[in-house]
């Protein structure tokens, strides 16, 4: 039993980060036995699911994709927000009720939320009926939580670490997608903007060696992948942890001569992101001329008591500039609404922000407390009408910008990676342009996992419809 530690989770040390090698000589213990899998939150871990798929796989587990089929169900979690808590303990509600049928289901938890102490302790004195916790630091351990589970018949087992762990250079993956690929950069996030809990549930920073990720983005591209998607809570912060003196910029370029077709990253701080980076960007036809640049508020005060370190003209500047050097770029954003003591006047200057960068799409959202954060020791004077009433105004214009945008390519041709059918109509193929809108396209799948050009013949708020160019 390991209990997460919220001071231990705020801590930052100088400890190395070594390198260290997962252990896959485990036994298909669980053959013929099924696992359910749901995944919440970011792109992280979706990408960690992926890895949690390649133990249970290994382990012998089928997958299902109805619970009330299964003999295992993990449930990978997300804790920023407080929605993402309710939908968690809401789904962990129908597992109770099956397991009361089916005494011998296993129950696993994992992801940001197993890391939050207040959480892990909830389900410590309320949910006995949950077999297994584990965190975001030891997701390799589970196949071992697992076997203990099935040996000795354990009641609950909880094992969280708070401070991070080293990194694995071997970890295999079961990944979604034959032609697009994660892959991981940098673990944690040092930023500690005020309201966000990432920190606390990712531990510190760690930037992955550079020689590593070019020889996964090369086994990726020799495997037939034609994308690959740097993840890392804020990538333009990536190498400032290591002693090696190489940063972001360095890693794109060296990402980009590996010849994958197409590079993408994901989140970009504006806070790191440098000239030199955006020239990068700008040389390489195979890095892609999309950015998402969170914005969270365009109120210098309100950024001030959000720990960001930027100015709304500082994040002007630089989105000009994106603008200027890299021709036809999309940028998108993440955008806070109702953080405590937001005025009128502070929203207003977000809305100016909005109406300035006319952004390609954006995330909204009202702003959560997060138990440990500084931010949720202020005192939060703005009623929920009020943030409601901001995001629905704020929301109006966000979209009316997307449509705009989306809009103005109707009648042109961009080229497009076809990922695979439509689910809901067996006509139409779907895709990703350069710039990652979303397009619905009639035929076409016979070119699934290619790159082709694709007319746009109609345009919406939040995809596109074409036909494929002959
Ligand atoms: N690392 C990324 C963001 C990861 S979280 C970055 O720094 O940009 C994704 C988004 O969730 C954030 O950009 C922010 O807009 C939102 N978010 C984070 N914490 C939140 C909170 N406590 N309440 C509301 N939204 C939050
Ligand atoms: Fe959270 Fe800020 Fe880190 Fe993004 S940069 S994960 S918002 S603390
Ligand atoms: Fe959620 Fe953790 Fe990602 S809190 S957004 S799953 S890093």
């Amino acid at each position: 039993m390991h209990l997460p530690d919220l001071n231990e989770a705020r801590k930052r040390t100088n400890q190395e980060v070594l390198e260290k090698e997962v252990d896959y000589n485990f036994s298909k213990a669980f053959l013929n036995k099924k696992y359910f899998l749901r995944t919440y939150g970011c792109q992280m871990n979706m990408h960690d699911s992926e890895e949690i798929r390649k133990y249970l796989e290994l382990l012998g587990f089928t997958e299902t994709s109805v619970l009330e089929d299964s003999d295992l169900v993990v449930l990978n979690t997300c804790a920023i927000r407080e929605n993402a808590h309710e939908k968690v303990f809401g789904y962990l509600g129908r597992c109770k009720h099956l397991k009361r049928e089916k005494p011998e289901l296993i129950i696993a938890i994992g992801g940001c939320m197993s890391q939050e102490e207040g959480v892990t302790k909830e389900i410590k004195e309320k949910h006995p009926y949950v077999d297994i916790v584990f965190g975001t630091h030891n997701i390799s351990e589970l196949p071992k939580l697992l076997l203990e589970k099935k040996a000795e018949q354990k009641k609950q087992d909880i094992e969280v670490y708070s401070m991070e762990g080293d990194i694995y250079e071997n970890i295999q993956y079961s990944r979604d997608s034959k032609i697009t690929a994660w892959v991981n950069i940098m673990y944690g996030c040092d930023k500690f903007c005020t309201y966000c809990i990432v920190p606390y549930t990712r531990g510190k920073q760690r930037s992955r060696r550079l020689e590593n990720i070019i020889k996964e983005v090369e086994e990726l591209k020799k495997a037939g992948y034609k994308e690959v998607t740097l993840l890392g809570q804020n990538v333009n912060a990536y190498g400032k942890d290591l002693e090696e003196g190489y940063d972001f910029k360095d890693l794109l370029e060296r990402v980009a001569k590996t010849g994958i077709e197409r590079v993408r990253f994901v989140t970009s701080h504006p806070w790191d992101f440098t000239e030199e980076m955006i020239d990068v960007i700008a040389k390489y036809d195979n890095i892609m001329p999309y950015i998402h640049l969170p914005l969270q508020s365009g109120s210098d005060r309100i950024l001030k008591l959000m720990g960001r370190r930027y100015t709304k003209a500082e994040y002007l500047k630089l989105f000009q500039s994106i603008k200027e050097k890299i021709p036809n770029v999309a940028i998108t954003t993440d955008i806070i609404v109702g953080f405590p003591n937001e005025t009128e006047e502070d929203f207003l200057e977000t809305l100016d922000v909005v109406n300035t960068c006319q952004f390609d799409s954006a995330f909204t959202f009202i702003y959560s407390p997060r138990e440990g954060t500084p931010a949720s020791k202020i005192k939060d004077n703005v009623t929920i009408e009020e943030k409601e009433e901001r995001l629905q105004r704020l929301n109006e214009l966000v979209n009316h910008y997307s449509l705009e945008k989306n809009k103005r390519l109707e009648g042109s041709i961009v080229p497009v990676l076809i990922l695979g059918e439509n689910e809901k109509d067996k006509n139409k193929v779907y895709g990703y342009t350069d710039t990652m809108k979303l397009i619905n396209i009639t035929e076409g799948h016979d070119l699934i996992g290619k790159i082709v050009p694709v007319k746009v013949t109609e345009a919406k708020s939040f995809s596109l419809d074409g036909e494929i160019v002959k």
